[in-house]
């Protein structure tokens, strides 16, 4: 467990934030689509720890800096939205499976919907240093409306193309994110190709229904509700087919919550 101060933690849309925080220099350095799990130092204890995704990281020579996009939803969201700088907090990680980079994937699309910006922005930073000429890379962010796509100006000055879709076409296109799709999979090699996808339940789930003719694949972070984060307790168990094509239980704190989209059980869910 680390204990960390908040440099900042500000509104960025109704019910959004951004936080930082500040930690030891020997925080581990996470890979993208790994989480931690936060709560306020004192206070309630564990039972007030909340997983949130890592949005960004960067380290000084005596100090590691966390950032995190999070969405007050209930509770422990709310009281996380009102703490202000040099608050103490207590973290637990990085935790969890995060975004295998394959480098013969050349061709990656990053979708995400909603909060999901959080993971995919860390992976679009993380791809900056990775990225090789001719690669491709094209980034997709999907929300109900423009107050709610938030991120944007971090995203920007990543390497590749940034697309928009919002439900009522506020921003960018008008429609899911998920129907930017079929304009950058269209005539591309499965062999090369990888999308990465982060956002509601309701969007993987279509997105895995979309992609099943294509034989494109892709890597989801699931973010479902967790209790212990570390593999303890069964409370996100999920279930995905293993290589037999069993269907067996899996933890998405600590099998995922990355995972292949073709091995989940979508029916399931
Ligand atoms: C690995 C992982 C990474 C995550 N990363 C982020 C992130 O970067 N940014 C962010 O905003 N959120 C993220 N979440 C979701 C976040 O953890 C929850 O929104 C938070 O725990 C809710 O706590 P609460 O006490 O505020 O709400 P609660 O009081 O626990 O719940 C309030 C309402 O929100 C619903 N809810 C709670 N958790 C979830 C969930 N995981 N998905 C959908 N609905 C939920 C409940 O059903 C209820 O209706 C992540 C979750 C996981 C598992
Ligand atoms: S949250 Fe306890 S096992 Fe995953």
């Amino acid at each position: 467990m680390w204990t960390g101060s908040i440099t900042f933690n500000n509104q960025l849309a109704p019910q959004c934030l951004h936080m930082a925080v500040r930690l030891p220099a020997e925080f581990p350095d996470p890979v993208p689509g790994q989480f931690v799990m936060i709560r306020p130092a004192g206070g309630d204890g564990p039972l007030l720890s909340r997983p949130l995704s890592i949005y960004q990281f960067h380290r000084n020579q005596d100090h590691a800096i966390l950032e995190f996009l999070y969405r007050v939803v209930g509770r422990g969201t709310e009281l996380l939205s009102r703490l202000t700088p040099a608050a103490e907090m207590h973290i637990l990680g990085p935790l969890g499976r995060g975004f295998r980079i394959e480098k013969t994937r050349t061709h990656r699309i990053l979708l995400a919907g909603g909060m999901g910006v959080a993971p995919i922005t860390f992976l679009a930073q993380y791809l900056k240093g990775q990225v090789a000429g001719k690669d491709e890379l094209k980034i997709c962010l999907g929300a109900k409306n423009c107050a709610e796509i938030v991120g944007v100006e971090r995203i920007k000055d990543m390497p590749g193309s940034l697309n928009i879709a919002t439900d009522d076409g506020s921003l960018g296109s008008c429609g899911l994110v998920t129907d930017l799709l079929p304009d950058f999979t269209q005539g591309c090699d499965p062999r090369k190709t990888m999308i990465y996808a982060c956002g509601p339940m309701a969007m993987l789930k279509a997105l895995a229904e979309q992609l099943a003719p294509t034989g494109i694949p892709c890597q989801v972070s699931i973010e479902e509700r967790m209790a212990c984060g570390v593999g303890a307790c069964l409370g996100c168990a999920v279930t995905v087919h293993d290589r037999r094509g069993k269907r067996v239980k899996k933890s998405v704190c600590k099998d995922g919550p990355v995972f292949n989209i073709e091995d989940i059980c979508w029916d399931q869910l």
